[in-house]
């Protein structure tokens, strides 16, 4: 995906308002524009889209699909959102921390996940998407 963009235009809004690729929210309050770049994960709302230009990112959009990524199905399992609006910046900040360690306890993931807040406080359910991953090995 590709999109012509001035140069002062984030990566966040680069997503939304010129890729349609809607799953990163902008809130400033922790974590839902979390995007991966380059293998790791990004605030998109403090980058600019220049600076991702040739360069590898991943959104939640790209963890879903037909082949449906683990994180996503083991939220979905665990039945770990609730209004879903931090759900895009959570599964994105997993996927980066599984690819770095497939071996990661649900304690290393969980520290991975700092930064990132769910107002309707699901965590008890992605603890266990957490802990089904884990056992799975990512
Ligand atoms: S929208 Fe607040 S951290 Fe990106
Ligand atoms: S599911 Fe609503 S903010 Fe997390």
């Amino acid at each position: 995906m590709s999109a012509n963009v001035e140069p002062r235009v984030t990566l966040l809004d680069a997503l939304c308002n010129y890729l349609d690729v809607t799953g990163c929210k902008r809130v400033c309050d922790r974590g839902p524009c979390t995007v991966m770049h380059n293998g790791r994960t990004a605030y998109s709302c403090t980058m600019l889209a220049a600076e991702a230009r040739g360069q590898d990112v991943r959104t939640a959009e790209s963890l879903g699909g037909a082949a449906l990524d683990p994180v996503p199905a083991a939220f979905s399992e665990c039945d770990a959102q609730q209004c879903g609006f931090c759900t895009p910046g959570f599964v994105v900040s997993i996927r980066a921390a599984l690819d770095k360690n497939p071996n990661a306890t649900p304690e290393q993931v969980e520290a991975a996940l700092a930064g990132n807040i769910c107002r309707c406080g699901t965590y008890e359910q992605m603890r266990c998407a957490i802990v089904q991953l884990c056992k799975k090995g990512g």
